[in-house]
């Protein structure tokens, strides 16, 4: 079922939270919607799913225009950061609920919990309390709750938020089988990066309210059009080099650094320019070489990560196979992939 939203405003009293947002999740699509704390993510969510009225524009769901439906008419499924489970009733109950609601029959409700039990791999459990559940089990048991009536969407607002690292590797991974087994359209609500690149078809990158770009993982990495969002994807982060235009190069200030680029052909010189360097195109490889002076190094098993400061102040991230010749202290002299650079104007845009 594909997800519309037309030109959706949403203020609460005077403050404009979102507006004129335009947004288009394919049938079987997960998106994510990823941001800041404060941009709008669960207003957005909120709104899909019923809890919030939009203050102008249109949500369709296909070709069924929901605006002015209520949660329960929507057909939604829905699982927040706190999951919320019964504590008084068993896994089976709690899955069991939003049916019990509806006046089935206890042999149909049994029937369809056992299958969707089985689905999330929890059909061992159903006689327990929530209480005598693992964190990641009552997700799974939140899980089964919210896809129990055969939404037509799920939407997740930061799902994985209360589990530990390794539960929630786990549960991404889940999740995503799970929406794809069910051809399910979802929307993934969360701030984590990581979340949403490795669960999701695509990316919205929101701020302050807008989303700024709306793009597959990768495209996203490799191409993003603005400086935040080349700031918002990737771990360690991209580093950034602000300097000038001159005679079609990147210059840093103190003529430190002198960077010939292509996008910056019919630049005029003196142009403020923001030079963004992700941390795996600098160190090895590379064809313009960068002289500083490493101040931090660790060690991540496989991989080191390093900083190194210039002579003009700018720091630029290294990440690299594992090696113990280098220290905190030491001058290199490592070479940075021009190719790989992403140009930025002053206004944060991707030339
Ligand atoms: N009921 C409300 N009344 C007034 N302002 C609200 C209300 N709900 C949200 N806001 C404001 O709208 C903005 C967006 O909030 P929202 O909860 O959508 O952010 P978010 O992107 O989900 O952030 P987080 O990552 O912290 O959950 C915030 O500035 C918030 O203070
Ligand atoms: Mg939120």
């Amino acid at each position: 079922m594909r997800i519309l939203l037309d030109k959706f405003s949403k203020s609460f009293g005077a403050t404009k939270v979102i507006e004129d947002m335009d947004l288009n999740v394919g049938s079987g699509e997960m998106l994510a919607l990823l941001g800041p704390s404060g941009c709008g993510k669960s207003t957005t969510l909120f709104a899909i799913c019923g809890i919030h009225r939009p203050t102008s524009g249109r949500i369709l769901f296909g070709n069924r225009d929901v605006t002015s439906l209520s949660s329960q008419e929507r057909n939604v499924g829905v699982v927040f950061q706190s999951y919320a489970l019964y504590p008084h009733m068993t896994v089976a109950e709690n899955i069991g609920f939003p049916l019990t609601v509806r006046r089935m029959t206890a042999a149909e409700i049994n029937k369809r919990v056992a299958e969707i039990a089985a689905l999330v791999h929890i059909d061992n459990l159903l006689d327990r309390k929530p209480s005598q559940l693992s964190g990641g089990q009552q997700q799974r048991v939140a899980l089964a709750r919210a896809l129990i009536r055969r939404p037509d969407v799920l939407l997740l607002d930061e799902p994985l938020a209360n589990l530990d690292a390794k539960l929630r590797l786990e549960m991404r991974s889940e999740i995503r089988r799970l929406q794809k087994e069910t051809g399910i359209t979802a929307i993934l609500v969360t701030h984590d990066q990581v979340e949403a690149m490795s669960m999701c078809d695509r990316i919205a990158i929101m701020k302050a309210g807008e989303i700024v770009q709306i793009a597959t993982p990768s495209e996203m990495y490799n191409d993003p059009r603005t400086a935040f969002v080349a700031g918002f994807l990737g771990n360690p982060p991209i580093s950034f080099l602000t300097g000038r235009a001159k005679q079609g190069a990147f210059a840093l200030d103190d003529g430190g650094l002198k960077l010939p680029l292509a996008a910056l052909s019919g630049i005029p010189d003196g142009t403020a320019l923001t030079l963004g360097i992700r941390p795996e195109h600098f160190g090895i490889g590379g064809d313009v070489p960068v002289e500083g002076k490493v101040t931090f190094a660790e060690t991540q098993g496989r991989e080191n990560l390093y900083d190194v400061v210039l002579p003009d102040g700018s720091a630029l991230r290294s990440i690299q196979p594992a090696r113990s010749d280098v220290k905190p202290g030491d001058s290199v002299r490592w070479s940075l992939d021009s190719k790989a650079a992403l140009v930025f104007g002053e206004d944060g845009r991707r030339l």
